[in-house]
């Protein structure tokens, strides 16, 4: 059976392909190409990059399986592919603690400046007055969806001696007590905290959740975060809010488009950014290569899988 890896995917999960199948990694293919590569393949290993449409789909005649090697699954027609009864798997785990530690680097870098700071020196200017920060020590940061990730930074930020509120509509009082955060709606957050991170799956209910009416009713002096997934912060409004200085600065690791060389945001001198790195560790990736992999080779086996 023939395995397609259309994203870089680490080699303890092309190893583990290899063990069993024909793999072939063809990354940067066009939609195009896809179509016309795909309906040689049992199954579809891939990360963000390949957006696996409904074209793709229905052109892939003998798939059981498409692999994400990693958590959303946003860049899959998971409608599509359950019509021509295609498993969808992703790999929940295997990078929780990768996206939760690089939001937290996000909110420090973004408390004090450190981007900036570190390219003003670098150009040979001494510039400390510009680059006072602030603590985040005693502050109260707003959770947005207090899933797997959402719940590692609550732990983390609790650490720092931050207050934690969250939002998330699946989680009881009962879990949000065990967790030490306190329970509101997105517009208490918004009035309330002096950072926010968003960590949900983007959806038709998420998709922006946080826009102009969230950000009108901010403190001037709020720092927003998303290590999560572009769109579910209206790129236009924060822009808009970092620009007229209605927010003190944000932190953003993922955009609507990628890469986001058109997005207003790359012009906010308040904005900090990474390129979607909140996976990108030694750690996560072996973790989410693997795990597909075993999806994969489970499945085309005839068996079950566990992330279906
Ligand atoms: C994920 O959904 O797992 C992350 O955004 C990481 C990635 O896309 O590789």
């Amino acid at each position: 059976m023939k395995v397609l890896v259309s994203d870089p995917l680490s080699e303890q999960g092309l190893t583990k392909l290899n063990e069993h199948f024909t793999v072939d990694v063809l990354t940067g293919l066009s939609e195009e190409e896809l179509v016309e590569k795909i309906p040689d393949y049992e199954a579809l290993v891939i990360r963000s990059g390949t957006q696996v449409t409904r074209k793709v789909i229905e052109a892939a005649d003998k798939m059981k399986i498409i692999g994400r090697a990693g958590v959303g699954v946003d860049n899959i027609d998971v409608e599509a592919a359950t019509e021509k009864g295609i498993i969808v798997v992703n790999a929940p785990e295997g990078n929780m603690l990768s996206a939760a530690e690089h939001t937290v680097a996000m909110m420090l870098a973004l408390s004090r400046n450190i981007p900036q700071a570190n390219s003003s020196l670098k150009s040979k200017k001494w510039e400390r007055k510009k680059f006072m920060g602030v603590e985040v020590n005693g502050k109260t940061l707003g959770v947005i969806g207090l899933g797997r990730i959402g719940a590692e930074v609550a732990k983390r930020a609790q650490g720092l001696e931050m207050d934690i509120l969250a939002y998330d509509p699946f989680i009881s009082e009962e879990r949000a007590k065990e967790l030490g955060v306190k329970l509101m709606s997105v517009q208490e957050i918004a009035k309330e905290a002096d950072f926010i991170t968003v960590h949900t799956p983007l959806t038709k209910e998420t998709r922006n959740i946080i826009d102009k009416e969230e950000f009108d009713m901010m403190k001037d002096n709020a720092r927003i975060i998303n290590c999560a997934r572009g769109g579910i912060i209206n790129e236009e409004a924060l822009a808009e809010a970092l620009k007229n200085g209605k927010i003190a600065g944000a932190a953003v690791d993922v955009f609507v488009n990628e890469p986001p060389f058109d997005s207003p945001l790359l012009e906010c001198e308040n904005l900090i950014a990474t390129p979607h790195l909140g996976a990108s560790t030694q750690e996560a990736q072996i973790n989410v290569a693997v795990s597909v992999a075993d999806e994969v080779i489970s499945v085309l086996r005839g068996g079950s899988a566990k992330n279906a």
